[in-house]
């Protein structure tokens, strides 16, 4: 591509979450670590991302998969070591590839140094880091969906925790708070990294009044509520110390509130995130209708050059895609090619690059307590078992149809999924109208979604069928099949229909030795 070098990185590319402890296991303890990680990075560049985004490896008690952090700035053993995280910069960025930690500052674990002075009495000089009521309110909290509010034995009052009891929250309006935590995105960006993922960046900011909220006797959590002016200012803060460091360091939050146009209130006058998750699109299901609102209201919340949208199908706290949308292939494939085509920065969740189901787990091999295991699988590599996992049983049980869909049974294959991704990627970095091009709708049957991509000097036009029949997608003027979600009849001409759960990528016909 030629004319974007003015952009940052990070609108050009497609993001990878590594959730590490499933990715690749080097000391065959059962559970993936960063050797493991810097073993496979050739994996990842030969699928052509070109950023990792990788899940918590801080130390923690792992009562929320490490989203429960007692050091902000070291390694649990689990995972390697400091000089492992190091190898892994260098490691990424030889290879072109940028890395990213993920930030968790709402809470630490109750484990946490601050938190274990914090309650040891009310006259501790940490106590004002987390939040101390003497009466609770009518708050709820996510993963046990129990009260936000636990009470402390010792110093006889209630700390709040929009997640688990053992993930206090912290008191961002102390400013000791907000200096400690700039030290800890300040170790880290010296070190090399290239941003953060940052986890519920909407919840920092806590309802001064502390009133009980009406929401939360219907039944929500203020994880999914939680939108206070105040997280908006910490994050300016955030910002302002990032963009201290040269080479278009990143910060993505995690703004889990289901509204677009709340969502992209976080990038502030581009002065807070420089992209948020939004999650309409990962709860929609695989309905045409609800997909064309979503992207629509993406197009109206997020207008052309100022914030740039993100997309994500998977993560670790939901349901995988495939699954979700009901376990067919040809619908996996369709949704890769969605994914992968729309305006704004892709992320793809570890596995769905192999169109992995969720795993079913039993009471004897569940792990967390939110029932979110399904997505959390180890990856198979080889065909054979232990599917390159040797050493102890990995910590949770492999997907379904570990063998087929293994890394080493699709690579050679060009319409495995992994061959589809492959050929999704390179297509779309060669691209400029999919990389960073304008989105436009074209008018199709309902059954279908069409869209037009285009920049100055670049075309592309996508249709995705969501129904198990036919449908007929006229176009003006020669069109050629570049790609197919069912790699059919591509580099030919298109006739003008498009099959039952396929979707196509066409370019103009440019010549006429081209079919
Ligand atoms: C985010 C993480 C989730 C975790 C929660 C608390 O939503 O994605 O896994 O449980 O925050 O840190």
């Amino acid at each position: 591509m030629s004319g974007v070098h003015h952009l940052p990185w990070w609108k050009q590319v497609v993001i990878y979450q590594v959730y590490p402890r499933s990715f690749a296991d080097a000391n065959g303890d059962g559970i993936g670590d960063l050797p493991g990680l810097i073993a496979k990075l050739d994996y990842l560049k030969a699928l052509g991302v070109g950023a990792l985004w990788l899940s918590p490896v801080y130390p923690s008690p792992m009562c929320d998969a490490g989203y429960d952090i007692c050091d902000y700035m070291d390694i649990d053993p689990l995972f390697g070591n400091l000089a492992d995280l190091d190898l892994l910069i260098s490691e990424a960025h030889k290879r072109g590839l940028k890395l990213l930690m993920d930030f968790v500052p709402n809470h630490t674990s109750d484990q946490h140094p601050w938190f274990i002075e914090s309650r040891a009495s009310r006259a501790n000089s940490r106590r004002d880091w987390y939040i101390w009521r003497d009466q609770p309110n009518n708050w709820r909290a996510s993963i046990d969906g129990g009260s936000a509010w636990s009470w402390d034995e010792v110093s006889q009052q209630y700390y709040l925790h929009f997640f688990l009891p053992q993930q206090p929250d912290l008191n961002w309006h102390n400013p000791r708070v907000v200096e400690a935590m700039h030290q800890v995105l300040r170790f880290w960006l010296d070190r090399g990294v290239d941003g953060f993922r940052i986890d519920v960046v909407h919840c920092i900011g806590k309802d001064p009044t502390f009133a009980d909220d009406p929401r939360c006797l219907a039944g929500e959590t203020m994880v999914r509520i939680n939108d206070q002016p105040y997280s908006h200012e910490v994050l300016r803060g955030l910002r302002r110390l990032v963009d201290h460091y040269p080479d278009d360091r990143v910060l993505i939050g995690e703004v889990n509130i289901r509204s677009t146009a709340q969502v992209a209130a976080y990038y502030g006058a581009s002065d807070e995130l420089h992209m948020s998750f939004n999650f309409p699109p990962l709860d929609a299901p695989w309905d045409p209708v609800v997909f064309r609102l979503c992207i629509r209201e993406v197009k109206g919340c997020f207008p052309s050059h100022s914030a740039w949208p993100t997309w994500a199908l998977s993560n670790h706290d939901n349901s995988r895609l495939r699954s979700r949308y009901g376990g067919s292939l040809r619908r996996t494939h369709a949704a890769a090619v969605l994914l992968l085509t729309l305006r704004g920065t892709p992320f793809i969740f570890q596995g769905d690059e192999l169109a992995l189901e969720d795993t079913q787990v039993t009471a004897q091999t569940r792990v967390d307590p939110g029932g979110r295991d399904g997505s959390r699988a180890p990856l198979p590599w080889k065909i054979n078992a232990p599917h390159g996992w040797p050493g102890k049983t990995p910590w949770l049980p492999f997907p379904p149809d570990v063998s087929t869909l293994a890394v080493e049974a699709q690579e050679a294959i060009a319409e495995s999924t992994l061959g589809l991704y492959r050929c999704l990627l390179s297509c779309r970095r060669e691209s400029e109208a999919l990389s960073i091009g304008e989105w436009e709708e074209l008018p199709s049957h309902p059954q279908l979604l069409a869209y037009r991509r285009h920049s100055h000097s670049d075309e592309r036009i996508i249709c995705i069928n969501f129904d198990q029949v036919e449908h007929a997608f006229p176009l003006a003027g020669q069109w050629i099949t570049q790609i197919s979600s069912d790699r059919q009849s591509e580099k030919e001409l298109f006739k003008g229909t498009v099959a039952a759960e396929q979707a196509v990528i066409l370019r103009r016909r440019e010549n006429h030795h081209e079919q």
